[in-house]
């Protein structure tokens, strides 16, 4: 049965793009806590191993036009919409700009994240926002490094406040934002699921 709090919930989809899982990281950890919709845009193999991180840097300089990766929800059904990107070249990852060009002027609300080597992350940013006619409601920028040390927590859980503080019908209960490493910590029982 639904209750109320369920039908009235807002709706929020975090999507990203990850080369080799920092993004992804922090993109599932912050669904869990926003308790939204998390799907990753896809790009077939066009990135991966040495070659593809050629590719990628030549194309992200020079603003390659890639193929919008598809979803399989419709962005626009979502009152808030969050996406994730490394940064590439000082740009965000290809699969995402051309995602975020192909819902150009569909989306009311997002918020952006990137993450990144060590710099490059607020053109990055600039790039994104500039590319939507959304209103940005809030965006981080977090070092790989930080991420792989699991001290992404206090800016992360800022970056969620500030979003759900955007959402119309905000949950009125507080969630925590944990790292997948948290979880683990705290659990007693059997082992949960890993991503
Ligand atoms: C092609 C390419 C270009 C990159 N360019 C930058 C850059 O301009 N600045 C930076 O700080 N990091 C840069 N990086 C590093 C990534 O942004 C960083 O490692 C990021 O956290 C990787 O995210 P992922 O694991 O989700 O793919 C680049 C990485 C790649 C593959």
């Amino acid at each position: 049965m639904q209750t109320d709090t369920e039908t009235t919930r807002p709706k929020i989809l975090v999507t990203w793009f990850s080369r080799t899982g920092t993004t992804a990281q922090v993109a599932r950890e912050l669904a869990q806590a926003l308790g939204a919709t998390a799907e990753p845009l896809r790009s077939s193999d066009l990135y991966a191993g040495r070659l593809g991180w050629l590719r990628a840097l030549w194309r992200a300089g020079r603003g390659h036009a890639d193929k919008a990766p598809a979803l399989t929800v419709d962005p626009a059904r979502f009152d808030l919409v969050v996406v994730g990107s490394p940064v590439w070249n000082n740009h965000p990852a290809l699969p995402v700009r051309a995602f975020l060009r192909s819902q150009k002027g569909r989306i009311a609300q997002m918020g952006l994240f990137v993450t990144q080597g060590g710099f490059g992350a607020s053109k990055a940013l600039e790039e994104m926002t500039r590319m939507v006619d959304s209103h940005v409601v809030a965006s981080v920028a977090l070092r790989q490094s930080t991420v792989q040390a699991g001290r992404h927590t206090g800016p992360m859980a800022r970056f969620a406040a500030e979003l759900r503080a955007h959402l119309p019908q905000a949950p009125s209960v507080e969630l925590a934002f944990q790292t997948r490493r948290d979880r683990e910590a705290s659990t007693t029982e059997a082992p949960t699921m890993h991503e």
